[in-house]
């Protein structure tokens, strides 16, 4: 038994690795096309693990996949990879493209073909899972339910609009070829190993770096936090259980303003480190332009997954973002790194 995880060496991919790993023995094919957002060094812990196999390249490099599905045999392919950043999207709406919609199309076909050649207990046990997100619901009022998984589909960046073709693909491919899919669609995860271009472990950079804190317009739009080893389980829970072609919202139910995410890190970072001159680091929070299109809402309804599927997050917000705070901390080097060359040219575009 084999599981074939893609986009292994990012943020959630690669904790779901090694989540994977220090809790049971299946053998991990990791294969990612390291992006700028992609660092083997997330899963240096591994190097010498033989259940761990890494693989550099793309999916939708057709006959890469069939080789590797045809030498490994896995069980099921978990499609994590993706370019995963709003802001790159507006700014660059082609790799998006490229990846989220051709590289999952890509994928699907090579997927389809070796599940055709399975024997047929083979073929009724593999499964294909699809790791989404709820920015393809669209944004929400302030008054209107979290997102269920009957909710129509308004996804309106270009990043969204890709992961929403990308869920359409995959559900295609279940109702057309029968394909054995499951689709989980997750609010904004935090954690270890979150490359410092998204929100949290942007600012805590910044904070310890003495630079401004960037809140785009009025800082009150709203996510829903979920600290990403309970996505990680939640995932395990719909591989292990989930019914064929149904999709899982996973979520926290932690709704929080963006300035109040923001004030609860400084508010941290003030007792974990604080600073020498007594001050404290919400006085780096600056106000700018905000983000074009920007949705003002997102919200999780996760109640089909814990009905359904027994499952619930292991973290409140409290826990998990001190747990963040602290890995951040101890983990300086990894920060260093990530920040180096291009994430410069980076943040010297967008935040000028
Ligand atoms: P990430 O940007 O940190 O990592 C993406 C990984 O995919 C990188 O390692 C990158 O090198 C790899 N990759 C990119 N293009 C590739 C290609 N063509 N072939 C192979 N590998 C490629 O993203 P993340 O935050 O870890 O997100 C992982 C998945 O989860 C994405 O599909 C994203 O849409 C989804 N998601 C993310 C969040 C979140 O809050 N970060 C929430 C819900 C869903
Ligand atoms: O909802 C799930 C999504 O969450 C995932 O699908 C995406 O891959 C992931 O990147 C994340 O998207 P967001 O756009 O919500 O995350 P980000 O961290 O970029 O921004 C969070 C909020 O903070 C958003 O309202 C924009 C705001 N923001 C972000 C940055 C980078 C700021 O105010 N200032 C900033 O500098």
């Amino acid at each position: 038994m084999t599981i074939l995880v893609t986009g292994s060496a990012g943020f959630i991919g690669a904790n779901f690795v090694l989540d994977w790993l220090a809790i049971n023995d299946e053998p991990v094919i990791s294969l990612d096309k390291l992006t700028y957002a992609g660092n083997l060094q997330n899963l240096a812990s591994l190097e010498s693990d033989e259940r761990h196999t890494f693989v550099h390249g793309d999916i939708g490099d057709g006959d890469l996949v069939d080789r590797l599905l045809a030498e490994y045999r896995p069980r099921a392919v978990l499609n994590f990879a993706a370019e995963s950043h709003v802001d790159r999207s507006i700014r660059g709406p082609e790799d998006f493209i490229q990846t989220n919609i051709v590289g999952t199309f890509r994928l699907l076909e090579s997927v389809r073909a070796y599940w055709n050649s399975l024997p047929d207990a083979d073929k009724s046990a593999f499964r294909f899972l699809h790791v989404s997100t709820d920015e393809v619901y669209g944004s929400l009022g302030s008054n209107d339910p979290a997102f269920k998984e009957s909710n129509k589909y308004e996804p309106n960046s270009p990043y969204s609009a890709s992961k929403a073709a990308s869920d359409h693909l995959v559900r295609a491919y279940h109702h057309t070829y029968g394909l054995p899919v499951l689709t989980t669609n997750c609010s904004n995860n935090y954690g270890p190993y979150h490359f410092p271009e998204k929100l949290i472990p942007l600012v805590i950079h910044n904070a310890l770096a003495g630079k401004p804190l960037p809140i785009y317009g009025d800082g009150q739009q709203i996510r829903d936090w979920l600290y990403v080893k309970d996505h990680c389980s939640a995932i395990r829970r719909v591989l292990d259980a989930g019914q064929l072609g149904e999709t899982y919202n996973v979520g926290g139910w932690n709704e929080k303003a963006n300035i109040d995410v923001v004030h609860t890190l400084c508010d941290i970072l003030d007792q974990e480190k604080p600073k020498t001159d007594g001050r404290s680091y919400r006085e780096q929070i600056t106000f700018v332009k905000d983000r074009p299109g920007h949705d003002r809402r997102y919200a999780i309804d996760a109640s089909r997954l814990e009905r359904e599927l027994g499952w619930k997050p292991a973290e409140t917000f409290e826990t998990g973002i001190r747990k963040t705070v602290r890995w951040y901390l101890d983990n300086q080097d990894w920060v260093a790194n990530v920040t180096s060359g291009a994430y410069r040219e980076w943040v010297g575009k967008q935040y000028a």
